[in-house]
């Protein structure tokens, strides 16, 4: 399995596909889950009852940051390895192997499941079955998350190109998957490009709230809401 190659070395590995952009790759996760954390609690409220899911966790880099403000924290990976290391990396969540197509929990189970660049990973003619997947396990009124690389943004085309495990890569526009979101019949909630400027700062962070309709960010989210 090809993470599994890459389960020790994950973060060097983007860390020199990014070197161009000047910030390590910390930088960019952290304002992945500011942006999936400040979301849910514009459309949730407080989140400290709230469960999460995190489908495709890799070493838990995203988990770490965003389960702290939420009640309960899952993920799951197919990759063994990288679920060892995001056990041991994130100590307050659980995680644990799957198929890649059963996601292993009831429905209904979960306030929010999120997926960040793992899409791309996957074989298209799986995309819609495994959305599809991720919607089952929500709660009603649970909202599902999918971050992506902006295809249109040409740092983004060039991280990509230098990364030695995006070499399947298939990129997926916003408005992919936003169809993807509403195919799993799902309310389109909110969709934002994101990570315009590589550099630290509320006052970038404001100037790129602004921004995100303007389709130039490096990365992209759109979320879906579970009406009933
Ligand atoms: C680029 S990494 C992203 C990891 C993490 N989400 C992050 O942002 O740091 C992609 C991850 O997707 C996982 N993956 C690939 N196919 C998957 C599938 N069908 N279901 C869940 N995870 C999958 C890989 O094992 C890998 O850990």
């Amino acid at each position: 399995m090809e993470f599994e190659e890459y389960k020790q070395s994950y973060v060097a590995e983007v860390e020199q596909s990014i070197d161009f952009a000047g910030q390590s790759h910390d930088f960019f996760i952290r304002v992945k889950a500011d942006e999936l954390v400040a979301s849910c609690a514009r459309q949730l409220g407080s989140l400290e009852r709230c469960s999460v899911l995190d489908v495709g966790c890799g070493v838990g880099l995203m988990s770490r940051y965003v389960g702290e403000h939420f009640g309960e924290l899952r993920g799951v990976d197919v990759a063994p390895g990288v679920v060892k290391r995001a056990a041991a990396h994130v100590p307050q969540g659980k995680f644990q192997v799957y198929d890649g197509r059963r996601i292993p929990f009831e429905e209904q189970t979960f306030d929010v499941v999120f997926t960040v660049c793992v899409l791309h990973h996957v074989p298209p003619a799986q995309w819609t079955s495994l959305v599809a997947e991720m919607a089952r396990v929500l709660k009603p009124g649970g909202l599902l998350y999918i971050f992506e690389h902006n295809p249109y943004n040409p740092l983004t085309r060039r991280a990509v190109n230098n990364c030695p495990f995006d070499a399947d890569a298939k990129l997926l526009t916003r408005g992919e998957s936003m169809a993807l979101i509403e195919s799993a019949e799902l309310e389109a909630a909110e969709a934002r490009y994101v990570l315009f400027f590589p550099w630290k700062g509320s006052g970038f962070r404001s100037i790129e709230s602004g921004l995100r309709w303007l389709p130039l960010g490096a990365q992209y989210f759109v979320s879906g809401r579970r009406v009933r």
